[in-house]
């Protein structure tokens, strides 16, 4: 594993049983986590990014789903790296490593929080599950870590229940839990899409904040170019299943050179600016799982396809410059990418 790495998809692919038969929900995915970074993965509904999430955390549904191919090398605090696709999904080292050293945020927080206990014991147990402390010491990190996330009269917060507050304020505390451990790496699999615009725009900000601190690692999953570039230093662009597109956010924004992105690009408004910019929605409905095209998956949408593009095999994903990575077969013909 290469040391500035803390996590590392190698070329996984997931598959779930359904009464149709398998269907594939990422195939071939692999990317490179660097400590403290901040990756950004997006793409339209059903390419593939919470099941990549969720391999990492292994919370794939147990009996439909299985990690087919691949490795996900995870390095621990204490050094050792550890292959998430072998782990037991229920034994003692998940338990060791989920929301402790890898924790999620997820889009709607009353799925991780539960309604029937205060935000603060929700906090407490994170905290006591996983590090050495008493009672009296978790409620002080609890407290310390609300406010972390700007929840003023944190004392009091932490005695109420998640229901008698707004998205917003249970969206911190949910920060606040998954961060309660000092995780090296967070994923935040659409944390603000449940919001409206400026208290998604502060929890942003928020995260910004709180990533400087902490220096935890986050994958930033979203839809929205918007919020990535926000956020990423990196990007990864998702289609069907597989990344087509990978580089640093400035050269992603500057020199997009997948066609998918570029479609991206011009039907995604810009955080803060939805009335003002005209949205150009991509052509083409997504392919349905049971039927994804032969050749590169996009074809069928793309404005610049040629007969090739449809032909059986799988298109490589192509350094076009350093670190800007292309799946495309304009760059796998070997067309130079900017001259
Ligand atoms: N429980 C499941 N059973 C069968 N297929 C599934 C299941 N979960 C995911 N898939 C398949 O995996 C694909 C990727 O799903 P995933 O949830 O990762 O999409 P996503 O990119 O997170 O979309 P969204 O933006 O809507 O959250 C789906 O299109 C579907 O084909
Ligand atoms: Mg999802």
């Amino acid at each position: 594993m290469n040391p500035d790495h803390i996590l590392e998809v190698d070329d996984i692919q997931v598959t779930f049983r359904t009464l149709d038969g398998l269907v594939c929900g990422v195939d071939g995915v692999s990317f490179d986590l660097r400590a403290g970074e901040t990756l950004g993965v997006v793409g339209e509904s059903g390419c593939g990014k919470s099941v990549t999430a969720h391999s990492i955390m292994r919370l794939l549904p147990k009996r439909t789903a299985k990690i087919s191919q691949g490795a996900i090398r995870f390095r621990r605090r204490n050094g050792d790296v550890v292959d998430m696709t072998k782990v037991d999904p229920e034994g003692s080292l998940i338990r060791a490593i989920r929301g402790n050293e890898i924790a999620m945020i997820f889009q709607e927080p009353m799925t991780s929080l539960s309604p029937l206990h205060t935000i603060g014991d929700q906090i407490i147990e994170a905290i006591t599950l996983h590090q050495n402390v008493g009672a009296k010491e978790a409620e002080d990190r609890a407290v310390e870590m609300l406010e972390a996330v700007r929840i003023g009269n944190a004392r009091e917060f932490i005695r109420s229940y998640p229901h008698q507050y707004s998205g917003g304020m249970r969206q911190r505390a949910m920060i606040a839990m998954a961060l309660s451990c000092n995780p090296s790496v967070l994923i935040a699999d659409e944390p603000t899409t449940a919001l409206d615009v400026t208290i998604q725009a502060q929890i942003l900000d928020l995260m910004n904040r709180l990533q400087d601190e902490f220096e935890s690692a986050i994958i930033m999953i979203t839809h929205n170019l918007g919020v990535i570039n926000e956020m990423a230093d990196r990007i990864a662009v998702m289609y069907l299943g597989k990344i087509v597109e990978v580089a640093d956010r400035r050269t992603l924004f500057k020199r997009p050179a997948h066609p998918y992105t570029v479609g991206l690009m011009q039907s995604v408004p810009e955080m803060g600016h939805q009335e003002r910019k005209r949205l150009h929605p991509i052509p083409g409905m997504i392919p349905d799982p049971f039927n994804i095209p032969q050749g590169c998956s996009f074809h069928p949408r793309c404005p610049v396809a040629k007969p090739t593009c449809s032909s059986p095999g799988d298109v490589p994903l192509i350094e076009v410059e350093p670190g800007h990575f292309v799946r495309c077969t304009l760059y796998s013909d070997g067309v130079p990418a900017h001259d």
